[in-house]
């Protein structure tokens, strides 16, 4: 099964609105050139900070660019003081949002079972959720990787939509908490292995038609030098990529790594 893959840039707290401004018009003006020249092999989409949503939006004009969110609430609306809705997020032009980042699940304290709630959340307006799951190296070394990973996903399960349609509009990223902004990324092989896991969960849980189609990015210390053997592998459909997304250069190089699978 053909999956169009993804590139993400994560931008997390960096920048002002100049700053977003910017980097979004050189990703914009760098996806439409390839999109052009038919070299463009997957959709492209900017999360940039909250503050700076609607301004980056305005920019990105590029077919196949879309803008996502970092986080969200789970309330839909309300006395939250401090947090953004989903559908503050959609309103802002938003189609995807970043849920469970490590970053979130461990300096903000977020669990499996609220990023299931918030991705319910999502779906409940319409957008696309990307949820991320990953070891600590501490989990890595007592070779817990994969049971980590199973029980991250299976909070997931239970509150994922039952309608067929919506149960393949989501997306995965598998990002190693050691691997993310540590510049020690994971081997091909290593990646493979738990993309692999991911896809046979999946497998088991949604059924063969929507496991096959879902997609499954990594992210983890991703830069231009490392992206073509990463996205190689048979189960990596893109990536979710931080420090260097913040350069439209090493971020297009980035998405120019993506293999046209034939
Ligand atoms: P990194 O971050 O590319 O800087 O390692 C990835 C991420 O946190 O999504």
């Amino acid at each position: 099964m053909q999956r169009r893959a993804l590139v993400v840039g994560n931008w997390k707290m960096n920048g002002s609105i100049g700053f977003a401004q910017t980097l979004a018009a050189a990703v914009s003006a760098g996806v439409a050139e390839r999109q052009q020249s038919q070299t463009l092999h997957c959709d492209v989409i900017l999360c940039p900070p909250f503050t700076a949503l609607f301004a980056a939006r305005s920019q990105m004009t590029a077919p196949h660019l879309f803008l996502g969110g970092q986080t969200m609430a789970e309330q839909a609306n309300g006395p939250f003081t401090g947090e953004i809705s989903g559908s503050m997020l959609e309103d802002a032009g938003c189609s995807h949002v970043i849920l469970g980042h490590s970053e979130r699940r461990t300096l903000f304290g977020e669990n499996n079972a609220l990023v299931a709630r918030k991705m319910a959340a999502a779906f409940r307006v319409g957008l696309r959720p990307i949820v991320c799951l990953g070891e600590t190296l501490a989990e890595r070394n007592a070779k817990q990787t994969l049971e980590v990973i199973q029980s991250q996903l299976a909070a997931l399960f239970g509150l994922l939509p039952t309608a067929d349609p919506e149960r393949s509009q989501w997306v995965l990223a598998y990002e190693p908490v050691w691997a993310i902004g540590t510049g020690c990324h994971a081997t091909p092989d290593q990646i493979q292995e738990v993309h692999g896991f991911i896809r046979e969960q999946l497998r088991a849980q949604v059924g063969a038609t929507i496991a096959s189609a879902l997609q499954i990015l990594y992210g983890g210390s991703v830069t231009p030098d490392n992206a073509a053997a990463i996205f190689a592998q048979p189960d990596v459909d893109g990536g979710l990529i931080g420090g260097a997304s913040l350069k439209a250069e090493a971020f297009l190089a980035i998405v120019d790594a993506y293999p046209k699978k034939i």
